[in-house]
């Protein structure tokens, strides 16, 4: 493997050593101590994803990858969507047990290379955080050809990433953060079409700094996470910080 590539035996790795930090810090931000921070992002987070799959009937199918300790997948499941989950890592996988799941649900882990279930078998399939772990373009596109082989025809990809203007590497560089050009071409190199991408959050949007420190109550975070889509829909691309970026895009029909 090309030296600084990270393999999935490396991120497999990592995220298990992430795993001590508790079930919301290991996945969504390690230095989160309040928790505030997180609440924020995963609701932000949420509300998109579920907007992008808002015209799929309930009881559909849906293919959390990279499913980390479960809170997205919990908010599939609230919405009457059963919900497969997968990650490489056990020891995050095991805080979905934890998780009380209404709907029929199957969590397990994986190889990171070749997804456990039979061709055309999703509605939709949910990528959050985990893109922009895979820094060889290889692994990537490998990923993203078999999240295309799981689908059904006409089935819907909704991943939600950062990106940068510019390719910049982090985390002694575990994490990439892509431009989000970069990110539409390997999923249209995998066979996907894509549809839409928009910016929902910016790295340094100001008033993560005192959500952060507890400063803001939750009751206000739906008002600021409206200020952050409109400030992503009127700019639509990265500034000098990175940027959560959805992306949505489709298996073609047969
Ligand atoms: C930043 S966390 C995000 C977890 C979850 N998607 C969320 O939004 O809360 C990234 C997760 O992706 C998993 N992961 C990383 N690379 C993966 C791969 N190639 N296949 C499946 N899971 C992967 C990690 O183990 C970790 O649980």
């Amino acid at each position: 493997m090309a030296k600084g590539l990270k393999s999935i035996k490396d991120i497999r790795q990592y995220w298990d050593s992430e795993a001590e930090l508790g079930p919301d810090r290991s996945v969504i931000d390690q230095n989160d101590k309040k928790g505030s921070k997180i609440k924020y992002i995963t609701r932000l987070r949420d509300r998109a994803v579920l907007n992008e799959l808002s015209d799929i009937a309930a009881s559909s199918r849906i293919l959390d990858l990279g499913c980390g300790s479960g809170n997205l997948s919990k908010t599939l499941d609230n919405q009457g969507f059963c919900v497969s989950g997968v990650d490489i890592s056990l020891k995050i996988l095991k805080y979905t047990q934890h998780q009380k799941f209404t709907q029929p649900s199957l969590f397990a882990q994986y190889d990171g290379k070749c997804l456990p279930f039979s061709a055309n078998s999703f509605d939709a399939c949910v990528i959050s955080g985990v893109l922009c772990y895979l820094n060889d373009a290889d692994l990537l596109l490998q990923l993203l050809k078999d999240v295309s082989r799981v689908l059904k025809p006409g089935g819907r990809l909704v991943a939600v990433e950062q990106t940068r203007r510019t390719r910049k590497y982090q985390q002694n560089k575990m994490k990439l953060q892509r431009p989000a050009t970069e990110i539409l071409q390997t999923l249209a190199e995998a066979g996907l079409v894509n549809k839409s991408h928009q910016i929902i959050r910016r790295g340094h949007f100001l008033l993560i700094y005192p959500i952060r420190y507890g400063l803001i109550p939750p009751p206000f975070f739906p008002y600021i996470g409206k200020i952050e889509v409109f400030f992503g829909r009127c700019f639509s691309r990265p500034l000098f910080d990175y940027a959560d970026t959805v992306f949505v895009a489709e298996k073609p029909s047969d």
